[in-house]
């Protein structure tokens, strides 16, 4: 029988639902019921998915806060791209931002030191991986992101997109230094 014929029995609500298919949609409501929880959970517990705070902001209204930071705080450049490394003040605003297809600036932060950082696309949907401690954030064109981090070890940290972005998506590469 398919569903495009008619029920064999007119009274076709009556007949009881087989075992098997009850088995089925017990399992079914139990894995909906554990992915619902997890979802908290994992907010609480889980380090990914950091709270934020969320402001609209424009392209150009943003351009100019990290131009304004990089003016201030630039401690030096890197690679061929000449791409500037921040050191923002202790507990500053730090303003990072995606586009295509670059991290921009590179920043230098202190351990156990909390700052507020800024994030948003200037051009469309980016996603922030943060290796190797694996946090994923996305990042929206339009949305400014305000999240506050307190780097806890000292090292080297990429960022990795992680969102497809275009032909030179697996170049977007962007560096955080963590300084004891
Ligand atoms: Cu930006 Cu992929």
């Amino acid at each position: 029988m398919t569903s495009f014929m008619p029920p064999a029995q007119k009274n076709w609500w009556a007949v009881p639902v087989g075992r098997q298919e009850l088995v089925w949609i017990a399992i079914a409501l139990v894995w909906c019921l554990i992915m619902f929880f997890m979802m908290p959970f994992w907010h609480m517990y889980g380090d990914q998915n950091i709270s934020n705070e969320g402001y609209r902001v424009t392209p150009v209204k943003y351009q100019a806060k990290v131009n304004e930071m990089i003016e201030k705080y630039k401690v030096r450049e890197v690679g061929a791209m000449k791409i500037p490394v921040v050191a923002p003040p202790d507990g500053g605003d730090v303003y990072l931002m995606a586009r295509l297809w670059q991290w921009y600036p590179m920043l230098e932060l202190k351990k156990d030191v909390t700052y507020r950082l800024h994030l948003t696309s200037i051009d469309w949907n980016h996603g922030f991986s943060l290796q190797p401690v694996n946090i994923n954030l996305q990042v929206v064109p339009g949305y400014e992101f305000v999240l506050n981090i307190t780097p806890n070890k000292a090292g080297e940290y990429t960022i990795v997109c992680n969102e497809y972005c275009g032909i030179m998506h697996h170049t977007m590469l962007g560096k955080i230094w963590v300084k004891e």
